[in-house]
């Protein structure tokens, strides 16, 4: 089931193998009793039809069989199945409610119509970073999700790791998820927020803890630089901070704003406008070139470029590894 990134069936951490369980077990009865149903009810079909040579067979309940004992069958059966359901749903709710052991590691994440912006707070106020769309967590660990919305209602939900959580505008919810092992899982949004609901994807990127650690200290490296600061980069640069700055920031640079996702570290991410498309400079030159088309409805105006300008923007953005 690997080629089935949102599926819920199959987990991969202790926030979601209670729920796989419980799912599996609660579609087995579910499939058991339309199994059961659907025999009983063509037997009842082929077992014995009125006569018509005895009018009142037709009559219902002028037969002394009436079948009531089957009222009584029915209950004994599915009174004691539906109290085990019930008490193992409400069992499975408390254990998956907080994490065995207190967290560590307590992400802000903010709901964005479409888009996830995820901050990385420390005790350090100098050592905070925001990226977007893409969660990096250390395997093995239980991380706190701090949930907030900045417009509509979202829903955060990894099928994999956890459960879901809506994301209410004016309320801060809380979840939680764990990796048991390093991998990438794919993150969706679960309630429908507008045109671009679809398109509100991201990706959990479950790391050993040294090689997390390694990724923080990547990104709280600001400003970002790539190998070899061209010219057509640092063209690039001036480029964006005169046509893009005003609505993107890029960490340890003047570009502050804070209507889109933070591009500091852009280069380091797998994917463009919310696990939309791959982040490689052909999809960025399209994206950059027009937004409506790929995502209709994005806040992300196409802003007018000349094709040179655009091509520096774009040797800009994926020189902040
Ligand atoms: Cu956000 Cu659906």
């Amino acid at each position: 089931m690997t080629g089935w990134p949102l599926s819920y069936l199959q987990s991969a951490g202790p926030a979601a193998s209670p729920v796989a369980r419980l799912a599996w077990g609660l579609g087995s009865v579910s499939v058991a009793v339309v199994l059961i149903v659907g025999v009983g009810l063509i037997a009842a079909i082929w077992r014995r039809r009125p006569s018509a040579d005895d009018p009142m067979s037709l009559v219902p309940g002028a037969s002394s069989a009436s079948g009531i004992g089957w009222i009584y069958v029915g209950l004994a059966i599915s009174v004691p199945v539906l109290a085990i359901c019930t008490i193992w749903t409400l069992a499975v709710l408390g254990k998956v409610m907080h994490p065995a052991s207190a967290p560590h590691l307590r992400l802000q994440v903010t709901a964005h119509q479409w888009w996830w912006e995820v901050r990385y707070p420390t005790s350090n106020s100098q050592q905070t970073f925001t990226t977007a769309n893409e969660i990096h967590i250390p395997a093995g660990e239980p991380v706190e999700i701090v949930l907030n919305s900045a417009d509509v209602i979202h829903s955060f939900w990894v099928p994999k790791l956890g459960g879901k959580m809506d994301v209410i505008p004016g309320i801060t919810n809380r979840t939680w998820i764990e990796a048991s092992d390093p991998g990438r899982f794919r993150g969706q949004c679960a309630e429908f927020c507008g045109a671009q609901h679809a398109h509100m994807a991201f990706y959990v990127v479950a790391q050993p803890r040294a090689e997390f650690d390694a990724w923080v200290a990547d990104q709280l490296a600001f400003p970002a630089k790539g190998a070899s600061p061209s010219q057509v980069v640092a063209s690039g640069e001036r480029v964006f901070s005169a046509r893009c700055a005003a609505c993107h920031t890029v960490s340890g640079t003047p570009a502050g704003g804070i209507v889109g996702p933070n591009l500091g570290h852009f280069a380091s991410r797998s994917t463009l406008a919310a696990g939309s498309i791959p982040n490689d400079a052909d999809h960025l030159r399209k994206w950059i070139a027009d937004p409506q088309a790929i995502k209709p409805g994005v806040r992300m105006p196409a802003v007018p470029l000349t094709t040179a300008d655009r091509d520096a923007v774009v040797a800009y953005l994926e020189s902040l590894t």
